[in-house]
């Protein structure tokens, strides 16, 4: 008797799919029969991935999305290609992220910690609402970091002009992506598209490799035997994007599948609210809309 993989006919959107947490969810998703779309910065990068990919769920089904998604012109052009080439939407898996030691603004002239980890998902999760509901049920999904716990949302100085530093922007950052999901979940309520986050686990991966101070490099030796494999790090978010336990789980943070407190703010609605609006102004998009 043939088994159905229990993802076939799905439809799923990875940000970051070229390496790391973001790879492994792919194979992961595309083993259980899922379309899965990749993106990276290097068309032949992500095509270099999306073949090992393939070969290594053997599922032929993987696409590729070329942004750079600190800038919203590009993320705003990846919407838009996505939307014309999936008619359906199961699940957006928002992996994309990164660290920086020093404080650099993007080409929209934002601090790009949270232009590239709160900003980027912000805007394309939004543009890609009206597909993800006519899909529905359908999952957004972000990957978050337990750093999120020391974070802070500065709202006098959230792109750190006035003080900075690379540990303080991230953490700001991913409680920003916690607080995002809260949000979102409330605002889709009854649309059946659920949103959850997650902490990945401290993960063998590429990550901070490319901030040029290499702030984080001892760090990650001393770390390295601690870490998880990818695959590891990953499980989580593929447990939130395909599993029926997850069906209809939605404003929840996640660590090894199991739902965790966030942050104490992450719990204030008007916190969250207002965090909203301040992004949806940064992005150019009307905030107060409900979905
Ligand atoms: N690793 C950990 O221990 C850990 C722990 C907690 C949370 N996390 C979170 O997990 C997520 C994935 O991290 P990872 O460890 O897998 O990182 P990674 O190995 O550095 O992978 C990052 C992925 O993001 C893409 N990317 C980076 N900058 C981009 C940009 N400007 N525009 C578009 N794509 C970009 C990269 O693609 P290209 O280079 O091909 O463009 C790559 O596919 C992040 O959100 C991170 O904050 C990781």
């Amino acid at each position: 008797m043939t088994v159905t993989p229990p993802m076939t006919g799905k439809i799923v959107l990875i940000t970051g799919g070229t390496g790391g947490i973001g790879r492994a969810a792919a194979i992961g998703l595309a083993s259980m029969g899922a379309r899965v779309g990749i993106t990276g910065r290097d068309r032949a990068r992500a095509e270099r991935a999306a073949a090992a990919i393939a070969s290594q769920s053997g599922n032929p089904a993987v696409n590729v999305f070329v942004a750079d998604m600190s800038s919203q012109t590009e993320v705003r052009r990846l919407a838009g290609e996505v939307l014309s080439a999936y008619p359906r939407l199961d699940v957006l898996l928002n992996n994309v992220g990164g660290f920086s030691a020093h404080r650099h603004v993007t080409a929209d002239g934002l601090e790009h910690t949270f232009a590239l980890n709160h900003l980027a998902p912000f805007l394309l999760t939004s543009l890609l609402l009206v597909r993800l509901m006519a899909s529905a049920p359908a999952r957004v999904v972000t990957v978050s970091s337990g750093a999120q716990g020391m974070g802070k949302i500065d709202f006098d100085d959230l792109m750190g002009e006035r003080k900075y530093s690379g540990q303080r922007a991230y953490s700001q950052s991913k409680l920003a992506n916690v607080m995002f999901t809260y949000e979102l979940a409330r605002r889709l309520e009854g649309t059946g598209v659920t949103a959850t986050v997650l902490h990945p686990g401290l993960t063998s991966t590429a990550f901070s490799a490319e901030d040029p101070a290499r702030a984080m490099a001892p760090v990650v030796v001393v770390l390295r035997p601690f870490m998880r494999s990818p695959e590891l790090g990953a499980d989580t978010a593929v447990y939130l994007s395909s599993s029926p336990e997850a069906e209809g789980v939605t404003g929840r943070y996640f660590a090894n599948r199991k739902a965790k407190k966030s942050h104490k703010s992450s719990y204030d609605t008007a916190t969250t609210a207002r965090l909203w609006q301040v992004s949806a102004d940064l992005v150019g998009l009307p905030g107060d809309t409900r979905h």
